[in-house]
């Protein structure tokens, strides 16, 4: 009998906290590694288990937006850095790329276009009045596809939000499209209102990739025409995206586009690595499912770190982030050299005290070590409208060890200090010297290492630190 990857999951789930609710016994992490390892996790489903291992650490319940505003009256609590982060979330695209997992939806008309606007006109005038005082750090205005705005409803929207919020004068202002729907006019208002860094999705080079993944293709020539006219408005700051392992890519073709892209000279090129591919997408190619298609995913990352393109790279004035030696199956970014200094949000030693407000549905804000929360109806100020988890500093813990373990492989304990006010040995400490002794990881210069062979053996590894937390502060 075959068991469902679902039930494998539950499955899993009870594994989990079958082991981690008995005492630390000498052969415990031998019997946890042993009975994870027969299971289905993996980086694939990164998400579940991130829940999974934060279960008790949050508290759902439903909230009005006058009940969401108070949180975020008293942002990030006790924290002194406070870096507020505001995400104009536009969730709809022309098509729906197969392999995409976002929230977004395919438009079906003009009419979800308006009605989008409209609503969020008045979630952005409610909360406009709580971050008065407030001036944003980091703006991005993404989606889905922004680009399906026509340049009148981008303008239209840019000038509403730009008289109700502040930003602060050094702010990063970050806007994204897809290739295929950039216009002159666009980039004309895209510079109008300062934006200062601009994010290509070309995703790939290859025409047979990117038409079985159902995504409009950009040739090379248009692609270069685009970012030309992006320098002539003054904008220098691009960025390009690109997906390793799309099915219909080889290794080699995925190098020469991505050699290409270098040639243009772009300020960094952010590659992610396939993740979660879906049945449908697959179902395209009989002979793959969705193992096969990772350890194919994890050969040609091997390729890539092997290959003597990386020698070129630094002939091309680029560098590796995270290094060659921290790299893991997520995404990494080629920042230019010259550049480098403006480090993409996200990368470890970038991880801060970030809170995030989200405009619009399908998408989740949180305030730092308080509060997760996502719209689930149109706005208005009566109904609890917002589906929100209350949750706990270890949340927060648990969260930035996956997410910079996840990114490079590495913890680094001065950050986690800072952000914390706790040292990670003290919270960790029993795990962390089981995992030493076991050569699972290494301390070194404030950096802890994980040293697991793949994405398998460090989520393990991962998964055992995190469910070992020490319960009481000693702080
Ligand atoms: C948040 S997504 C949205 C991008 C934007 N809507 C677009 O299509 O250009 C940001 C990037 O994630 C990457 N991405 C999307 N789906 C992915 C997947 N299943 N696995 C890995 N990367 C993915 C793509 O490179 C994409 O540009
Ligand atoms: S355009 Fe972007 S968000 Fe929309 S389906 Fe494609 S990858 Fe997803």
């Amino acid at each position: 009998m075959f068991l469902t990857l679902k039930k494998i999951f539950v499955f899993d789930c009870l594994v989990i906290f079958y082991l981690t609710n008995n005492k630390l016994k000498s052969d415990y992490f031998e019997k946890f590694v042993a009975r994870l390892e027969k299971t289905s996790i993996s980086m694939l489903n990164y998400n579940k288990f991130f829940k999974l291992l934060t279960y008790g650490n949050s508290k759902e319940v439903y909230l009005s937006a006058g009940e969401v505003a108070k949180y975020w009256n008293d942002l990030g609590g006790k924290y002194d850095e406070k870096i507020l982060q505001f995400i104009f979330y536009f969730p709809y695209c022309a098509q729906k790329c197969l392999y995409c997992r976002e929230r977004s939806e395919k438009i079906k008309n003009c009419k979800e276009v308006v009605d989008f606007i409209l609503d969020a006109e008045k979630e952005m005038e409610f909360f406009s009045s709580i971050f008065r005082n407030r001036e944003i750090d980091y703006f991005t205005f993404n989606g889905g596809s922004p680009d399906v705005l026509s340049h009148n409803q981008l303008r239209l929207v840019l000038t509403s939000l730009f008289l109700k919020f502040k930003f602060k004068k050094d702010a990063v202002k970050r806007i994204e499209f897809n290739p295929t729907g950039v216009s002159s006019k666009k980039l004309e208002i895209v510079k109008e209102f300062g934006f200062n860094r601009i994010s290509f999705g070309v995703q790939s080079l290859s025409k047979k990739a990117l038409k079985n993944a159902g995504r409009p293709y950009a040739e090379l020539e248009t692609i270069k025409e685009i970012i030309s006219l992006t320098r002539k408005m003054g904008l220098d700051d691009i960025n390009i995206d690109l997906i390793l392992g799309l099915p219909g890519e080889s290794y080699a073709q995925f190098e020469d586009g991505l050699r290409e892209l270098c040639e243009l000279k772009p300020a960094q090129i952010m590659v992610y690595i396939l993740n979660e591919p879906n049945r449908r997408y697959l179902s395209k190619y009989p002979s793959m499912s969705i193992e096969t298609f990772q350890v194919s995913v994890e050969k040609m990352v091997s390729k890539f770190l092997k290959s003597t393109f990386l020698d070129e790279l630094k002939e091309m004035n680029y560098v590796l982030v995270p290094d060659k030696d921290n790299l893991n199956y997520k995404y990494f970014a080629l920042v230019r050299r010259d550049l480098s200094a403006r480090a993409w949000l996200g990368a470890m030693d970038s991880y801060i005290n970030i809170s995030t407000f989200i405009v619009g549905k399908k998408n989740t804000s949180n305030i730092f070590s308080d509060l997760i929360y996502e719209r689930v109806a149109d706005f208005n100020t009566k109904d609890k409208i917002y589906k929100a988890s209350i949750i706990d500093e270890e949340y927060e813990m648990k969260k930035f060890i996956f997410s910079s373990v996840e990114s490079s492989r590495q913890l680094n304990v001065d950050l986690f200090r800072k952000v914390f006010g706790v040292s990670i040995e003290e919270k960790f400490n029993i795990a962390i010297k089981i995992l030493r002794e076991k050569k699972r990881i290494a301390a070194k210069k404030g950096v802890i290492s994980f040293l697991g062979r793949n994405s398998r053996d460090i989520i393990i590894d991962l998964a055992f630190l995190i469910s070992n937390m020490e319960k009481k502060s000693q702080k």
